[in-house]
Order: C-alpha cells, then structure tokens, then sequence
C-alpha cells in the first residue's frame, strides 16, 4: 500500500433549515463582523433571508456582486470592502464561484498584500481567519476543499489556490437552499461530483483506503439520486443525498487529487466561459475511455460495486461503468458533445492552446496515465 496523509479539518453540519444557525456558528468563532459572500440571483430567490436575519444589525456586510466565473477583480473589490469593514470572519453562501471567491477574499483579508502572491500549491504560510460555506450547489466540494479557483482574464486561465488553510472551519449543508436550483444547474453540478469520485478514486498515487471508502459511497448516493433532484427540485430527500454526496467526494478529492477531465475542463472554461459541471460531464466518458487501458480495474471496482457490472473481466466491467456515465448524463438532459454547449468551432489553433493550457494544468499530475499533448488534442477532437 501506498503511504498516505488523510486531511478533513472542515466541521460538517447537515440538516434541513442548518443555513439559519450561521450567524451563531460566527459568533462561536469569535466573530463580531462577518464578511458575507454571496450573489443577486440567490438574493433574488429569497433563501437567505432567514440566514441574515439572525444577524445582529451591523455586525454583518453583504457582497453580492459575484457573477458564475468569478474572476480575480471580483475579489479584489470584495477584498477591499471586507477590509474596510474590519471584518474578522467571512461567510460564504452559494455555488461553488461564491464559495471560491470567498476563500480567495479570506486569504487577501488574513494575510494582506497581493492576491497573485498565494496562488499555486502551498503558498499560505499561516493559519486564516475563519470561514463558513454554505453550498447552494451539490457539485463542487469547495465547502471542505483545500483548492479555490478563480479567473485571470488578463492571463486567460483560471488561477488554483491550493493550501491545507484553505479548507473552510465550518460547512453548513442544508438542503432546503437547492430547491430553487434549475434542472440544468442540478444536473451539471451533480455530473461535476461524480466526476470528482471518479478521478479521486482512479487517482492511484494519492488516494488512500480513506478517500476510496468517501468516493465509493458518494458515486451510490449520486447515481441514485441525481435523477430524482433533478427532475423533482423539491425531493428533499434526493436533494440532501446529492448535497451530502458532493461534500463526500469534495472530501475526497482534496486529498487525493483529480486527473484529466478536470486538466481539461479548467482549460475549456477559462477559454470558452462553460460552466464547470458541464464540461466535465461531457469528457468525462471520453476521459475514461483514454485511461481504461491503465485503470480498468478500479473503474471495475466501482462498476461491480453499483451494481452496473457482474463480469469479472476488468475491461467489460469498467466499460459498463463508462456506459452508466452516459447514460445518467443523458437522463438528466445534458448535452453529450462539447460543440452543443456554446463553442461554436474548434479549430486547430484552439485546440493548440487548450491543449497546452491542460497539459500544464495541476490537475492532470494526478492522472494515473500520462498524456502527450497529441493524445490531449484526440479526446478534445472526440468530445467535439
Ligand atoms: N474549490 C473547489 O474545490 C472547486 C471544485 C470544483 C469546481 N470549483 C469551481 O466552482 C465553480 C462552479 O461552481 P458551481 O458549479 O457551483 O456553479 P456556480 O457557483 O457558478 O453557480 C452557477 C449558477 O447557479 C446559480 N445558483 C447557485 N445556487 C443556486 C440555487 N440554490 N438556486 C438558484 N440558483 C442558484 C448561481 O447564481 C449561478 O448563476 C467554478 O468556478 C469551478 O472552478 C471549485
Ligand atoms: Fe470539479
């Protein structure tokens, strides 16, 4: 067995209705102003009045200008404002681009300077101050993840801030706050978790008999339940399964890395604007498809384990599992081509620079296959 360090400091509360217990869970910290994150839409949506409205007048300052890919500016601002404030906690309330901006605020409000200065791998030399999330999305994991990300438009690429001091103090998982959340949303979200359980789960350098067990059982709950929240928003049953699911694999992932699809989706999404979840649907099959040769016999572990596979024939049973991939992507309305999800052409130049930007992307060191940029550009051409 390989050696391996296992690392969860994020506190988990789940329950219908937890998200108004926020301002207690500050007070608990020591917070006498708290710096909350979140966006218009979800203002809009009404779910968080009952969150603000346990906090004490003017002990809080709302930010809600965060649009879905958020970018280094948007937190710059917030980070001013926060400052100003004097604010010695942030809340986070929303996808996972609020929660991302929120963690990259909390460390411009910690430690001072530059924003550009800690982005990369271990670059927080000292604790932060605390920070709560509250998802509104059941994708991400960004509420008990080490890794924030952020846009660079000046750069074009988005930017990985990656530290143990970045996992928030406190994740709040209330599944009443993604009722309001579309189909769309929902279902691309949830393709998201999956694809964190998988490429943790294949990611066979660094996982660990700790991540296995969290990917295992979050691919069951997802696959089991995915469908429902997305056709019925208001399952709060199949909500909180999803919402408990992705916080697992976020779990997960953190530790053990991801792996191609992500290497790939952050390069789309930093040049084309797709939304994450998405993205890494549709190459998610494809994805697999290039690493079956290495790793059929985990995607066999995890297709016996749901039941997609009885075969002993590692290759037939991780097949099956990559089928059962497209076909939960299908069943909840996903589109399974990248040209059907806003990139209108692919032509060489692009595929030139997504592939350089993958191929230099964090995440595909934890690939277990190694990818020329050649074999970067074939799966982009196959997912077209
Ligand atoms: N830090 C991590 O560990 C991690 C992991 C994966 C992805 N990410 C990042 O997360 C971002 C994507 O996050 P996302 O997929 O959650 O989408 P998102 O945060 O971009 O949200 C998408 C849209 O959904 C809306 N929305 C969110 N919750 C809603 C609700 N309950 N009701 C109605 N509307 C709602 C938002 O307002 C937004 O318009 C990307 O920037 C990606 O890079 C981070
Ligand atoms: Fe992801």
């Amino acid at each position: 067995m390989n050696p391996f360090v296992f690392h969860s400091p994020t506190k988990v509360t789940f329950g219908e209705c937890t998200s108004w217990t926020a301002a207690e869970v500050a007070k608990d910290f020591g917070a006498t102003k708290t710096f909350i994150v979140t966006d218009e839409i979800l203002m809009k949506t009404g779910i968080l009045k009952p969150i603000l409205g346990a906090f004490e007048e003017n002990s809080y300052c709302l930010f809600t200008d965060v649009p879905s890919d958020s970018d280094v500016d948007t937190v710059n601002k917030a980070a001013v404002l926060a400052r100003q404030f004097g604010a010695n906690c942030v809340l986070a309330i929303g996808g996972g681009s609020v929660l991302d901006t929120a963690k990259v605020v909390n460390i411009c409000l910690s430690l001072g300077g530059e924003l550009l200065d800690y982005q990369g791998l271990n670059n927080l030399a000292d604790r932060l101050g605390p920070i709560i999330a509250i998802p509104t999305t059941a994708g991400t994991g960004s509420e008990v993840s080490m890794v924030a990300m952020v846009k660079d438009h000046k750069e074009g690429k988005k930017l990985l801030f990656g530290s143990r001091f970045l996992a928030p103090d406190a994740a709040i998982l209330d599944p009443t706050l993604l009722v309001s959340l579309p189909p769309r949303l929902t279902a691309a979200t949830g393709l998201d978790a999956i694809t964190h359980a998988i490429e943790s789960f294949s990611a066979v350098i660094s996982s660990s008999s700790f991540t296995d067990a969290l990917c295992l059982e979050a691919l069951r709950m997802l696959f089991d339940n995915l469908p429902r929240a997305t056709a019925h928003g208001d399952d709060l049953e199949a909500r909180s399964a999803t919402l408990i699911a992705s916080a697992m694999a976020g779990v997960a992932f953190t530790n053990s890395g991801v792996g191609i699809v992500h290497a790939l989706a952050h390069a789309t999404g930093a040049t084309f604007g797709t939304h994450h979840g998405l993205t890494n649907s549709i190459l998610l099959p494809h994805c697999m498809n290039f690493n079956l040769d290495t790793i059929s016999y985990r995607y066999a572990l995890i297709s016996r384990h749901l039941g997609f596979s009885k075969s002993a024939n590692d290759n037939d049973a991780a097949s099956a599992l990559i089928k059962a991939v497209e076909e939960i992507s299908a069943k909840v309305g996903l589109p399974s081509r990248l040209r059907d999800c806003g990139i209108p052409v692919l032509n060489k130049a692009q595929l030139d620079e997504l592939a350089f930007l993958a191929s230099t992307d964090p995440a595909i060191m934890f690939n277990p296959k190694e990818s020329s940029v050649q074999d970067i550009i074939g799966i982009y051409e196959r997912a077209y």
